[in-house]
């Protein structure tokens, strides 16, 4: 197992925002600089074993669903009682190093069997509790508008799969989360005045996040990686858990999801088992890190 910590260029203690010049912006900024971003590669059990029990505050993840999608060296077809056995044996690592008020995010996605989403639902469910089921939307149909991509299905039985799942587990089902943070503001202007819990004008979005999927292609082109999720994604996520801490990837991929807490002054730990992979995730962190973010 390789770890290969990301040492952010610019990265330096900054003190907290003091004076009136310190404006919100930039304090985010200080707090992404200041963000450890620290690839593992190697195998996920493996490293989560050797972690340290409540240490990881979020986890968001996409583990391989098991439908035969082409990645470099994981064969993504096991016999299906395989799969989920390991499925549940990461749920149980992953219910160990979460803090009492830490979450899991787990996005998955039904594959030719429309059952896989809820069997690795009941897998997880074994050591952590389904707070909410969101509905990750990758396209939209209304009439005759469409709006995002999918990745189309040649088939005589099944409908094009236009959305995945992103299963919020806690511990016991009770850990509150900040909703006005991925909010939404108002189309009717008068509930501001109605609505009590109006303070400001944002209301919850709800539990279906419209997130445009890229073509197969346009991810490949960027990134090289079959699988990509949206950085949005793990970005919703982290903003909706609230305070800032350590986020953990046990199936890193690309990097998408250190990407997000870079960008939002989380620390984050990303484990990916392929070498490719986990260099492609170390490449597009130096990258980000390289240099657009400037402090005001
Ligand atoms: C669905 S992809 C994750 C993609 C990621 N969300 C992104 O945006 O790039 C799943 C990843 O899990 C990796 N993987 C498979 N088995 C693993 C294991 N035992 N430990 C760590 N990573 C593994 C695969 O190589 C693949 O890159």
């Amino acid at each position: 197992m390789t770890c290969i910590p990301i040492n952010i260029p610019h990265q330096h203690t900054v003190a907290p925002a003091q004076s009136q010049e310190d404006a919100p912006g930039c304090d985010l900024h200080r707090r992404s600089h200041a963000a450890r971003q620290t690839i593992i590669h190697g195998d996920c059990l493996d490293a989560m074993r050797r972690m340290k029990a409540g240490s990881i505050d979020v986890v968001v993840t996409s583990p391989p669903y098991n439908i035969g999608v082409p990645y470099r060296s994981y064969d993504d077809r096991k016999p299906p009682e395989v799969y989920l056995r390991w499925m549940e044996e990461v749920a149980g690592q992953i219910a160990r190093l979460l803090a009492d008020d830490g979450a899991l995010f787990l996005n998955i996605a039904a594959g030719p069997d429309p059952w896989i989403a809820t069997d690795v639902a009941q897998a997880f469910r074994s050591h952590l509790t389904l707070q909410n089921r969101i509905s990750w939307i990758k396209s939209i149909a209304i009439g005759d508008r469409t709006s995002g991509h999918f990745k189309p299905i040649n088939s005589k039985r099944f409908l094009n799969r236009t959305h995945e799942e992103i299963l919020h587990f806690t511990k016991r089902g009770d850990v509150e989360i900040d909703r006005l943070a991925i909010g939404v503001p108002y189309e009717d202007k008068t509930n501001l005045g109605r609505w009590q819990a109006a303070r400001s004008d944002r209301r919850c979005a709800g539990n279906s996040w419209f997130i445009p999927y890229e073509t197969v292609r346009a991810r490949a082109g960027k990134h090289g990686h079959p699988a990509i999720f949206p950085v949005d994604l793990p970005l919703r996520c982290l903003q909706m858990h609230g305070e800032t801490g350590t986020v953990l990837d046990p199936f890193a991929g690309s990097g998408t999801t250190l990407v997000a807490a870079r960008m939002l002054g989380w620390n984050g730990i990303g484990i990916e088992i392929d070498d490719a992979y986990a260099e492609m995730a170390r490449h597009r962190l130096a990258e980000i890190a390289g240099g657009s973010v400037s402090c005001c």
